[in-house]
């Protein structure tokens, strides 16, 4: 039987969920879509002109769909949105687990198994459910046997779709996809799906395959982005002992067409909510399968991860003491254009410097200093403020530590900051964002990640 997609319920309103939602609408102003989430405040700002996500672009869409054919509300008003929707997405985050079987490795399905029971009470007729959240492969299984449940007539298919949204870029990743991903096992449900995205994705783009193949390719696409990154960051330790250059190393092996220039950018280690969860969960996967070889290669992506953080925070550490101590850390997102700072390199090197009882000096262009007060551990009263303004943070400051790629670093003035900073004070680019020939030129010594200290 042939489906059309023309009512959709999106459950979670996140950094996934609110854009793909947005941009769904935008593109289909003939499909109704609401987004629904528990977090009543989230919906609140959904619905106010300070959107709880930030992404390039992201307002626009709001303002052109929101009031249209996109709506937020709130989840104790969402029944009769999911009893209406021919599709349900599932857009909530799925964490580590922090007990039980698989706990600091294993994804918590908690708040998928949540969303099912909601929409087992409340679909009616026949549902489409689609998870958008990575999920662990075989998900679908738990899935399906709580929609089972349902005490209505309804009947449901279970689709994969997962997102390949990057933050920062989500909403031109949204809007020309690489490829979107379909996994399921009933045509009619596939096809449906597929004809709502092919509104402005072209036919190849739309990649069909089996469900656990869908849910799989998401982790596994994640962790060959964040094994990449490890791998140039193991290369960028050997650069800065060797006098080779990483971007000059990262250029070469990127005109390789069969390596690509992608994903090759040194840094002070990978955040983001993704790249670790998805790591440890495919550690879990192949563990749990007796897999022991692939779980420890997947294992080491994420300790080199570790290993260039700590490395890092001991070099900034160990200069800062010398002198009086204090660090100004200059971005706090895990990556530019995004208020985000989830798993966050910033968060295990401020906690770090700050054990070692290191005075810190923050600053970021977007990140809510208060919610990033509230992941820092101080056990020694070390201390730690927020600045509006880099210029303002480096003052007195015996490190200058760049954290994030922000625009605005690259182009600091570095004869000004020299006079507020304190003397002796040493830039540690863990981005490749500062000019070293300005930093050099106002008298301030530079270590650039995978460079090392310029001479
Ligand atoms: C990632 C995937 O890219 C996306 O497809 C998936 O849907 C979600 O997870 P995201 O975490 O938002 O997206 O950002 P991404 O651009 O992948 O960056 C992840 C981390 O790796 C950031 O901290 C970034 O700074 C770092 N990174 C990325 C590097 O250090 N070097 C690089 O060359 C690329
Ligand atoms: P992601 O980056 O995957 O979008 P977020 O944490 O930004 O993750 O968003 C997930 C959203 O899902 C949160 O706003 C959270 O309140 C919401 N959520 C989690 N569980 C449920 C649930 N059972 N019903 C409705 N919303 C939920």
């Amino acid at each position: 039987m042939k489906r059309r997609i023309l009512n959709i319920a999106c459950i979670g309103a996140g950094y996934v969920g609110g854009p793909t939602m947005a941009v769904i609408a935008d593109r289909c102003p003939h499909v109704s879509v609401t987004v629904i989430d528990l977090n009543e405040a989230r919906i609140a700002a959904w619905n106010s002109d300070t959107l709880p996500v930030y992404e390039p672009g992201l307002d626009e869409v709001i303002r052109r769909t929101r009031g249209r054919n996109l709506r937020f509300i709130p989840q104790r008003e969402g029944a009769a949105a999911v009893a209406a929707a021919d599709a349900v997405f599932i857009s909530v985050n799925t964490p580590t687990k922090t007990q039980g079987a698989g706990a600091g490795k294993a994804s918590d399905l908690g708040y998928v198994e949540a969303c099912a029971r909601y929409i087992a009470e409340h679909a009616l007729g026949h549902t489409i459910v689609i998870e958008k959240s990575t999920m662990p492969v075989r998900a679908a299984d738990t899935i399906k046997r709580i929609l089972a449940t349902s005490p209505r007539v309804g009947t449901f298919d279970v689709l994969s779709n997962p997102e390949f949204l990057a933050e920062g870029t989500a909403i031109r990743d949204l809007e020309k996809p690489d490829r979107v991903l379909i996994g399921g096992e009933t045509p009619a449900a596939v096809d449906a799906l597929a004809e709502v995205y092919a509104h402005w994705v072209p036919d190849q783009a739309i990649l069909r395959t089996g469900l656990w193949s869908a849910e799989l390719s998401k982790l596994a696409a994640n962790a060959f982005l964040a094994q990449r990154v490890s791998s140039i960051n193991a290369i960028s330790a050997l650069c800065e002992v060797t006098g080779a250059q990483v971007e000059e190393v990262a250029k070469v092996l990127g005109t390789d067409t069969r390596i690509g220039p992608k994903f090759l950018k040194a840094s002070v280690g990978f955040g983001g909510s993704c790249f670790k969860k998805d790591l440890l969960s495919l550690v879990y996967l192949c563990e749990f399968y007796g897999l022991t070889e692939p779980a420890a290669y997947w294992q080491s992506v994420q300790d080199l991860n570790e290993w260039q953080k700590r490395r890092f925070a001991q070099m900034a550490a160990t200069h800062a003491k010398k002198q009086g101590g204090v660090v100004a850390v200059l971005g706090l997102a895990f990556k530019k254009n995004t208020n985000d700072f989830r798993e966050s390199p910033a968060i295990d090197i401020c906690n770090y410097l700050l054990a070692a009882g290191v005075r810190l000096r923050l600053q970021d262009e977007r990140v809510d200093p208060h919610m990033f007060g509230a992941v820092l551990v101080d056990d020694h009263k070390a201390g730690f403020d927020f600045f509006c303004e880099a210029a303002e943070a480096v003052r007195g400051a015996d490190a200058i530590l760049v954290l994030t790629e922000w625009d605005q670093y690259a182009t600091l003035d570095w004869r000004k900051l020299s006079t507020v900073a304190a003397p002796g004070v040493m830039i540690f680019d863990g981005r490749t964002v500062v000019d070293p020939v300005a930093a050099s030129a106002a008298g301030l010594p530079v270590f650039t990640v995978g460079i090392g200290a310029a001479k």
